[in-house]
């Protein structure tokens, strides 16, 4: 018998609306607004070797990275999707140094938005899995449109965070504070289905972990110890380079994913408010933790819009022993 209890993210949402009588329905609207970017980016992302979405652009974002065309195509069609809904009060992007102001033609919200539009960007090319993450903070400021100080926002005050990943099935993953959902895009319906609900990282976890190995001459010594460790621990090693999709291998295997401080990158290169916070947030709903080798990740209290953070997220067991391994070294990780 065919299945025909369907149930599409907008279904999902609007169920977990109902249980917020005093919302109102902007940030449904949000998430349903995120899904429309998210299918038209996998659209292209699906054909990226046959239009011109692959190689680079002459610009260099604030990061000193060149950019993907696909990085700045992503961009917009997330920019364009949002920016008129009335459902926002301002965004902030990996792609943009400042923040992304409401345009005055249209009408803000009580929402703030912050989204590295493309992740794996150096993956893209060679038809690796790439993705979106995203995080949902509620205005703080004061007045209509939204500034830095909504964006500032510590991390255990998200509303809601998730990825997107473009790998052999596109995948919505989101937690609103109520679990941890996954759904698969069906291009046949051009639905985004729940096909994981409630995740939960595997208790006891696989032995998986995940770091680039190739920076270990700039490790601490408690970092290099810690992974020493896991090698005589008969742990195996993954690392795609994509942070969603080691990510979302960790989410489903259990495992720990580093991306450590080091020498020449002292608080990491992966980015608080559109990397490291979202992911947090989710790994923590799915019981398991994120930490900057020191503290949780969603303790901390922004300064900057793109400032860093070692980031060891993962099963419980794996993230707490990464904390003792540094801390045996007296290794200062994060802020
Ligand atoms: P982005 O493409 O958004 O700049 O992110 C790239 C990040 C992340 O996806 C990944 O975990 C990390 O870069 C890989 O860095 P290394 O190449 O230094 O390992
Ligand atoms: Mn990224
Ligand atoms: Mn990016």
């Amino acid at each position: 018998m065919l299945d025909t209890h369907i149930v599409t993210l907008s279904r999902h949402v609007i169920e977990q609306e109902r249980r917020h009588p005093e919302a109102t329905g902007q940030f449904t609207n949000i998430l349903f607004d995120l899904a429309l970017a998210a299918k038209v980016i996998a659209r292209e992302v699906n054909k990226a070797g046959i239009v011109d979405v692959i190689g680079r652009t002459d610009q260099v974002n604030v990061h000193g990275e060149t950019v993907q065309k696909l990085d700045e195509y992503a961009d917009l069609v997330i920019l364009n999707a949002m920016d008129h809904t009335g459902n926002l009060c301002c965004m902030a992007s990996e792609e943009h140094e400042e923040v992304i102001a409401i345009p005055e033609r249209f009408p803000t919200g009580d929402y703030a938005l912050m989204y590295d539009p493309l992740d794996g960007s150096s993956n893209i090319d060679v038809n690796v899995s790439i993705g979106t993450i995203f995080s949902i903070h509620r205005k703080v400021s004061e007045g209509p449109r939204g500034g830095l100080d909504d964006c500032l926002q510590v991390g255990r005050r998200q509303i809601a965070a998730g990825y997107v990943v473009y790998g052999s099935s596109t995948m919505l993953v989101y937690t609103s504070g109520a679990g941890v959902h996954g759904f698969t895009l069906d291009p046949s319906i051009g639905e985004f289905v729940l096909s994981h609900p409630k995740v939960t990282l595997p208790d006891p976890p696989n032995r998986i972990y995940s770091v680039n190995e190739a920076y270990a001459p700039q490790w601490s010594e408690g970092q290099r110890a810690l992974v020493e460790h896991l090698k005589s621990e008969a742990y195996t090693g993954r690392y795609i380079g994509s942070l969603v999709s080691d990510f979302h291998r960790t989410l489903l295997r259990g495992g720990l994913f580093m991306y450590p401080a080091d020498t020449r990158k002292p608080q990491g290169k992966l980015r608080l408010l559109y990397e490291a916070a979202p992911l947090a947030f989710v790994a923590e709903q799915a019981g398991g933790r994120a930490s900057t080798g020191s503290m949780d990740i969603m303790d901390i209290e922004p300064t900057s819009l793109h400032q860093s953070t070692p980031l060891y997220m993962g099963s419980r067991e794996m993230v707490d022993l990464a904390e003792r391994f540094l801390a045996a070294d007296g290794t200062p990780s994060g802020p």
